[in-house]
């Protein structure tokens, strides 16, 4: 599986931690930066995650920024991207088993390290249900 990643500033602490995490799994990491912090704009890092995993290059796709937010948001506007922001497991696992989604937001400034990765887990590891819009 092969995994495109980017955040922008605010979340490029969080993302280095995430990156460790997807090492530890069986995954192709392609990192689309940015790789420092200071000031840039998320849309420039959303886009080309939200393209790779549109144009099927890339299978699933993580974003972050201080909130998850405007990079959510960024990706969305993409036909095909299905990007959903999750601060728990149990919307993670939700955001895959009920709406199919292919890329993962998070917030730096509002979850650690340590749930992020749980998270990250729990999204990788859960299959879409199906294709059904009504859900019990
Ligand atoms: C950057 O300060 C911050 O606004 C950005 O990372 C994000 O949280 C926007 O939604």
């Amino acid at each position: 599986m092969k995994i495109a990643i980017g955040s922008d500033h605010a979340g490029h602490k969080l993302k280095v931690e995430v990156v460790k995490v997807l090492e530890e799994l069986d995954v192709e990491i392609e990192d689309h930066g940015c790789n420092c912090e200071e000031s840039v704009d998320y849309p420039d890092y959303a886009l080309p995650v939200a393209e790779n995993v549109a144009s099927g290059a890339a299978d699933k796709g993580i974003l972050i920024c201080g909130t998850g937010i405007g990079i959510s948001i960024s990706a969305n506007k993409l036909k095909g991207v299905r990007c959903a922001l999750v601060h728990d497991v149990f919307s993670a696992k939700a955001a895959r088993a009920h709406n199919n989604s292919n890329i993962l937001a998070m917030g730096e400034r509002i979850i650690g390290p340590g749930l992020a990765g749980e998270i990250v887990r729990a999204w990788l590891e859960t299959e879409f249900e199906g294709g059904r819009t009504r859900h019990a």
